[in-house]
């Protein structure tokens, strides 16, 4: 569906901040859940780029789209698809209501000015009955060692994400811990999606949430999704919003990421 095909985004506005309580729950915990962030109609209408963004396996840019759970250049069905940047697509995505509101929760949850904040948004598909699981990782795992992050990243479904479809699990506290050892999936660098190498998981809780709600969590959050063993797909969108990163004196290693460069520049499906 190409812009000028889309519905116009609906007129309903809502507008949603972190309660005083919430910001502290995120300070203890690393994540936080809230109730609604945007409205149905809403909901409905990113269906609608979701489910054509996804049919046309088309990213906000080229090689935008792929199976985070199997190796760049497989073939057949994919299991844990994704779309980085559908704003670069749909340019209305950031006139949302739900960008609008997670934009404003980001702040309060990260002490930092609105205006500050940088975003990209990312959709991960669990399709229904195949949906791989999206294993116990840190987001901060994903980048570059060499710089100190003031992010957080929001994530809403589309659909009810329960246990048995996906919704997220966190291991509250672990944001105050180290980026921890990850490896690609499958010890694969084609692949993708990281894995935590040894994480202690028995704190960890399960955070379903229905269509139009959303969690917020730190990127040193360690966190998992099941797989998606219903007969829906469990579509979600998540947004990542921080301050510009500032060089960080002391950098970890993280050879995962020069290994998945290498397999990221030498795949030939785009
Ligand atoms: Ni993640």
């Amino acid at each position: 569906m190409s812009t000028t095909d889309l519905p116009p985004l609906p007129a309903a506005t809502l507008d949603v901040s972190a309660t005083p309580e919430q910001v502290a729950f995120f300070a203890e915990n690393g994540y936080v859940s809230i109730d609604r962030i945007t409205t149905d109609e809403e909901v409905e209408w990113l269906g609608l780029v979701y489910d054509q963004l996804f049919a046309d396996k088309r990213g906000g840019f080229d090689g935008g789209y792929f199976d985070l759970s199997r190796p760049y250049d497989a073939e057949g069905d994919d299991l844990l698809p994704q779309v980085l940047m559908p704003e670069y697509q749909h340019p209305q995505l950031r006139d949302t209501v739900y960008f609008r509101n997670a934009r404003r929760v980001a702040s309060a949850l990260l002490g930092a000015d609105e205006a500050q904040l940088h975003g990209w948004g990312h959709m991960i598909l669990k399709p229904a009955q195949r949906g791989h699981e999206t294993p116990w990782h840190q987001d901060e795992a994903y980048w570059p060692p060499d710089k100190s992050y003031t992010a957080v990243g929001a994530w809403m479904p589309l659909d009810d994400a329960t246990v048995e479809s996906g919704c997220l699990h966190f291991l509250p506290g672990s944001h105050r811990g180290p980026v921890l050892s990850h490896h690609h999936i499958g010890n694969d660098p084609a692949v993708h999606g990281l894995e935590a190498d040894d994480p202690d998981t028995s704190g960890a809780v399960a955070v379903p949430i229905p269509a139009g709600a959303a969690t917020f969590h730190h990127p040193r959050m360690i966190h998992y999704a099941g797989p998606n063993t219903t007969g829906g797909d469990r579509r979600a969108y998540a947004n990542e919003f921080q301050l510009a990163p500032i060089r960080s004196p002391r950098a970890d290693e993280r050879p995962w990421l020069d290994e998945g460069r290498k397999a990221w520049d030498a795949r030939t499906i785009t």
